[in-house]
């Protein structure tokens, strides 16, 4: 399983990329506006820390203005990967870019049917939004497993689902448990991961026990 990082804070990036652990970044323009940073130069900042695919979101609606968009944020970097919206000209959008190698994640997928025209549409990823689903009284999990269930049964769709909108290491485990392909996590819930009392417990307990022996290992 491949883990994203769902920010376009570059500090954060960077202390997460650390761990060694980091496949890529995903960004959003809410997550941009909250940076305050200019989109270009944040998306090429990520790029040069993060080797790995970047997705980086088209403001245009029309299909004409989101290819004009993505083969301009395609300029940026090699491992940019456009982002386009789960809408019937994003879908267009998507076709014309992945005809020209260009890489696309269509995000804001709320349903089974949504994800199969991203498939068919080429898509190398596909965003379904769990956290959102869980909002309005939806449990956003079933839409993950639906999504599994139906791409494993065509060996021809090769769009990897890139589980979104996670709030919790929950959502990860089951997402995991469920066979999906990536995970684009919050900085403070990719923090969380590491966490369980027990594991507090029991280095302090070790190393009080290790101090009483009076050994040193160097
Ligand atoms: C994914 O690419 C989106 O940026 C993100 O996961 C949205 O999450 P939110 O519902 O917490 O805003």
């Amino acid at each position: 399983m491949q883990f994203f990082i769902d920010t376009a804070d570059i500090a954060a990036i960077k202390e997460l990329n650390e761990t060694g652990l980091i496949d890529g970044v995903t960004t959003n323009p809410s997550l941009i506006a909250k940076s305050g940073r200019n989109f270009l130069e944040v998306i090429g900042e990520i790029c040069a820390v993060v080797k790995g695919p970047v997705s980086a979101e088209v403001a245009a609606t029309d299909v004409d203005g989101m290819i004009k968009e993505g083969k301009r944020l395609h300029l940026i970097a090699n491992n940019v990967v456009v982002k386009l919206p789960l809408t019937w000209d994003g879908l267009k959008a998507c076709r014309a870019l992945t005809a020209e190698n260009i890489k696309v994640n269509v995000t804001l997928c709320f349903s089974a049917s949504q994800a199969i025209l991203a498939a068919k549409a080429g898509a190398t990823y596909v965003s379904p939004f769990v956290g959102r689903l869980d909002d309005i009284g939806v449990d956003g999990m079933d839409l993950i497993q639906d999504i599994c269930t139906i791409y494993k049964n065509y060996s021809d769709f090769k769009t990897k689902i890139l589980v979104a909108s996670i709030r919790n290491p929950v959502h990860l485990v089951r997402a995991a448990l469920m066979g999906a392909h990536v995970a684009t996590i919050p900085p403070n819930v990719a923090k969380q991961l590491v966490n369980h009392p027990l594991t507090d417990k029991g280095v302090e307990t070790f190393i009080k026990d290790w101090q009483s022996t009076g050994q040193k290992i160097l």
